[in-house]
Parts: structure tokens; C-alpha cells; sequence
């Protein structure tokens, strides 16, 4: 099996325009704006993934004023799929939100998606709640969540 030799690595506003050809590539619709707002305020929670300096994956992610992460988006390029780096950046962004001491770790994910509900499933996070008709085709979200560890600051 080909193994892609990939890198984990912060975001830089330079990778923005293949971060949005990304998302266009996984969602076929651009919140690429949003992610580069939410990077103003979380410059750390905003990670890329790359092999030959070419970004094929990246993650978003955030803190909220009740200290609780959310991941925002996790996507991986079509043709880099099943290589483990969808699995790589959630390690990495579930690393930094948890250094962070939240407490828990939240995310929606479209019910119909198979892959990545088995992903989260697989990093511990737990089916906690529905919301109907939250996606523009009118799917519904599971909401996800995992415990965070608590982070004792002297
Ligand atoms: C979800 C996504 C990020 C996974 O990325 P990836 O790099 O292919 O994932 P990995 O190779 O690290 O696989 C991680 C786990 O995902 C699950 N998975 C991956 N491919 C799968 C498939 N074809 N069928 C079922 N489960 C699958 C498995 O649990 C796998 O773990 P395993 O390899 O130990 O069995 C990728 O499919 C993607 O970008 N999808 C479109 C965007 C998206 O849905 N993002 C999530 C929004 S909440």
C-alpha cells in the first residue's frame, strides 16, 4: 500500500487558497471565509496537513467562552483518503483543545456520514444528541461529543 509521507503543521494564511479548494473538493461549498475568521481568534487551532508541501488535509477548531472545543471541520482530499490523516489531524486538534483544558469536546456530523461518525466513534466521542434538518439538504446533524481530561493550572 502507498504510504504518503505527510506532515502535521499550523495553518498559514498562505495555505488559504488550497484550504478552500479543499473544502470545495470534500463539501462542495465554501466556508473557507469563516475558517480564516475563526483563525484570527484561534491561530493554534487551525492545522494543516501535507505531503510535498501540498496541503491534502486540514482541521479547525476552537474554545468557547464555557471551555468547551469544538471542532469546526476535519476534511482530507479525495484521492488521500484512507491513509490515515482525516485520523491524524483529529489526534493533533483533540491534543490541543485538551492542553487547553476544556472539558469536553463537541462536534456535529451529518447522520449519513458513515466515515466519519466510525472516525469520532473510534476517538471516543459518543453519539449525545440529533438536530433535524440542520444541513441546507435538510439532513440531520448528530451532535458528538468526547470527555476532555482536566487540566489542573497551580
Ligand atoms: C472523514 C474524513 C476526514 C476521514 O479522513 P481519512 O483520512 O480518509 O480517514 P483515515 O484514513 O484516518 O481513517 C480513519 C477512520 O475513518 C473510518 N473510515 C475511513 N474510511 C472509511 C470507509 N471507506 N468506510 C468506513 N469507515 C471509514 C474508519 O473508522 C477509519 O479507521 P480505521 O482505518 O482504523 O478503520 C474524510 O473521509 C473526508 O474528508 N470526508 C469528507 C469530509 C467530511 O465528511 N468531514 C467530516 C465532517 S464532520
Amino acid at each position: 500500500m502507498y504510504t504518503p509521507q505527510v506532515t502535521i503543521r499550523q495553518f498559514s494564511i498562505s495555505d488559504y487558497s488550497e484550504v478552500r479548494a479543499l473544502e470545495l473538493n470534500a463539501f462542495n461549498e465554501d466556508n473557507s471565509t469563516y475558517y480564516i475568521e475563526l483563525y484570527q481568534f484561534f491561530p493554534d487551532s487551525f492545522y494543516v496537513a501535507t505531503v510535498n508541501n501540498k496541503v491534502v488535509g486540514f482541521v479547525v477548531g476552537l474554545v468557547t467562552v464555557e471551555k468547551i472545543g469544538r471542532i469546526f471541520s476535519l476534511a482530507v482530499l479525495k484521492d488521500y483518503r484512507g491513509n490515515g490523516i482525516g485520523r491524524a489531524l483529529l489526534k493533533k486538534i483533540i491534543d490541543v483543545l485538551e492542553r487547553k483544558g476544556v472539558m469536553k469536546i463537541r462536534l456535529e456530523v451529518r447522520e449519513d456520514n458513515e466515515v466519519a461518525k466510525n472516525l469520532y466513534k473510534s476517538m471516543n466521542f459518543k453519539e449525545v444528541d440529533i438536530i433535524p434538518y440542520y444541513y441546507k439538504d435538510g439532513c440531520s446533524a448528530i451532535v458528538m461529543e468526547r470527555e476532555g481530561l482536566l487540566w489542573m493550572n497551580y
